[in-house]
């Protein structure tokens, strides 16, 4: 079949679940008894694509908890096309609640995607994220499952208030939390903080992983154009989902598969617009594993060339000075995107049915301090910096625009804390040897160490040195830190302690430099020494004996590869389920 345009079109027979629903033995008769009994006339559904509504909805999850009312409007958009929506509660990653990190069960959400697609009657998908891990793990394993979907993000909360100032969800629960420490405030101004840090539905409204993640998906080009950028409670944010289910169907038709969009490309420029946004360094990790499912080699390596060249242009917290709501009336994504167009590949498909240059052309900004230009930018450099050295072969990660400069080139001497725990016991010990110079390291917070890699990586400054006034120090470790976090903290450090990565062997007081312009890490310790101390390390015993902790650490790899597991990364044959 052809469409309007003459581009061909599946026909109703060729449809995935066709197999299903038009078999002519019985479990064709089966499968239409059954749809019946679902309350379903035959010309409401059959020969429709059906279109699966993944929803990570949850009583749990506060920044998801506008998605079951929204996917009422995803629906009627399949509806409204002529499609059939089939919605699927999917696993819920609150970053808030889910221990000891959601970062442990993004696998299990993008396995558990890929394997809904894959069993039951889909021809397409609507994704429906935006808390943290959940945008990356939806489109994992829709990638995997490779049929055509559209990505709805669950949209930025407004701003918060307290005493006339604007506060930023995450980032300012660290800085308060901080004052509270050093007594500049009390639990009555903590307790009035509570109720204005997060004040409606949606994810955390800084630049953290949530929009970092959700605009990163917008870049890839599987959402709508400038969705990312809505506030959750915005009636735009309705239409937007609406139009989502709407163009579901029609992707279906044109059989336009996420392995169209999903290529290097697509994933370079979700780099160089993480990089622009100075988001999340959390963004490396599910890029690169995101990318891993689509067949495609995404670098460490290409996140620092394109730092090197690509400005930040978003003046948001915890890199700037506003947040989602901002940029949103600023003009949101597109408007950035447009600023960012000689470094992005413009012809590439996206879901909207246009080029990623149409999307985004003529997008006007509205407000040239939050969304700045090239000529004008936050920083001449992208956010990041990977670092290498003999502390981490496979490379480590800083969000140095958030880190004090003076910070950036630094050599002093470890403070070593061999859990976060061992961490909460001693930081703020008056016994412990410390100054503003030391650098601070924590292992066994890596993939399996954590286990899960937590969000730790910004140690806390010791109480006292933050009474004199300390704001910022290095710390080091094999976590991962959140993306409303900040501070000289490297990060990702790969391989991780656990599995005897050389951070293990570090020991109080050996020198650690700090070399951000030479992107460099390293452990002033002679190798002789550090050999000695190598033969002497045992590897810690498995955590797991059973359950999902066993399977996963069984199977994760590591910060540089993405933290997949590996049976899920790798190509190879999966056969689509005999139907007969
Ligand atoms: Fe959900 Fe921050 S807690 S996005
Ligand atoms: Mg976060």
């Amino acid at each position: 079949m052809t469409d309007t345009t003459g581009r061909r079109t599946l026909a109703p027979e060729e449809l995935r679940s066709h197999r299903w629903y038009g078999g002519e033995g019985v479990r064709g008769f089966s499968h239409r008894a059954r749809s019946r009994q679902l309350g379903l006339n035959p010309e409401e559904h059959l020969g429709k694509p059906v279109i699966a509504v993944l929803n990570t909805w949850s009583g749990i999850n506060p920044c998801h908890m506008h998605l079951r009312e929204r996917a009422e409007q995803v629906t009627r958009g399949i509806w409204q096309a002529g499609g059939y929506p089939v919605e699927f509660p999917v696993a819920t990653l609150s970053e808030t609640y889910q221990k000891p990190t959601p970062m442990l069960y993004r696998n299990l959400l993008a396995l558990e995607t890929e394997e809904l697609l894959r069993s039951y009657p889909v021809d397409g998908a609507v994704l429906m994220g935006g808390c943290d891990k959940t945008t990356p793990a939806l489109l994992m394993g829709a990638a995997s499952a490779d049929l055509p979907a559209v990505f709805v993000p669950a949209g930025p909360m407004l701003r918060g208030h307290w005493r006339g100032r604007t506060l930023g969800s995450g980032t300012d629960m660290w800085k308060y939390w901080d004052d509270y420490r050093a007594g500049r405030i009390g639990d009555c101004e903590l307790g009035e903080l509570e109720g204005g840090l997060a004040r409606s539905p949606g994810h955390c409204m800084t630049m953290g992983t949530a929009s970092t993640m959700t605009s990163a998906a917008e870049a890839l080009g599987v959402t709508m154009p400038g969705a990312a950028s809505i506030p959750a409670v915005d009636s735009a944010h309705h239409r937007m989902a609406a139009a989502a289910g709407m163009r579901s169907v029609a992707l279906v038709w044109e059989d336009l598969r996420l392995s169209r969009i999903l290529t290097r490309n697509a994933y370079l420029d979700a780099a160089a617009t993480v990089l622009a946004l100075g988001g999340s360094t959390n963004a490396l990790i599910h890029l690169i594993a995101m990318a891993g499912r689509s067949g495609v080699t995404l670098t460490l390596d290409d996140f620092d060339l394109l730092a090197r060249r690509i400005p930040v242009l978003a003046n948001v917290r915890p890199g700037g000075a506003h947040l989602m709501e901002d940029f949103y009336y600023a003009g949101g994504l597109p408007a950035l995107l447009e600023q960012l167009r000689p470094q992005l590949h413009t012809e590439r498909p996206t879901v909207a049915g246009t080029t990623f240059g149409e999307q985004i052309a003529g997008s006007p900004v509205h407000d040239k301090d939050v969304i700045r230009s090239p000529q004008d930018p936050v920083s001449e450099e992208g956010g990041l910096a990977v670092l290498r050295g003999n502390l981490a072969p496979d490379g480590a990660v800083i969000k140095h625009i958030s880190a004090e400069p003076r910070l950036l080139r630094h050599t002093g001497p470890a403070v070593v804390f061999d859990s976060y725990q061992d961490l909460q016991r001693r930081i703020d010990d008056p016994a412990l040897d410390i100054t503003a110079d030391s650098v601070l390291v924590l292992r066994g917070a890596g993939p399996k160490g954590g286990p899960g890699m937590p969000e730790y990586g910004m140690l806390p400054i010791p109480k006292r040195l933050l009474a004199q006034g300390v704001q910022d120090m290095v710390r080091i470790s094999d976590a991962r830190m959140s993306g409303t976090s900040y501070g000289a903290c490297v990060l990702h450090i790969a391989p991780e302690s656990h599995v005897g990565g050389p951070l293990a062997l570090v020991r109080d007081g050996d020198p650690i430099t700090l070399d951000v312009p030479a992107r460099r890490l390293h452990l002033e310790v002679g190798e002789q020494e550090l050999a000695r101390r190598r033969a002497e390390w045992r590897a810690p015993e498995p955590r797991f004996e059973r359950g999902y902790g066993a399977l996963y650490e069984e199977h994760i790899t590591q910060a540089d590869t993405g933290c997949d597991f590996a049976f899920l990364s790798r190509p190879g044959r999966n056969p689509e389920p005999y139907t007969g």
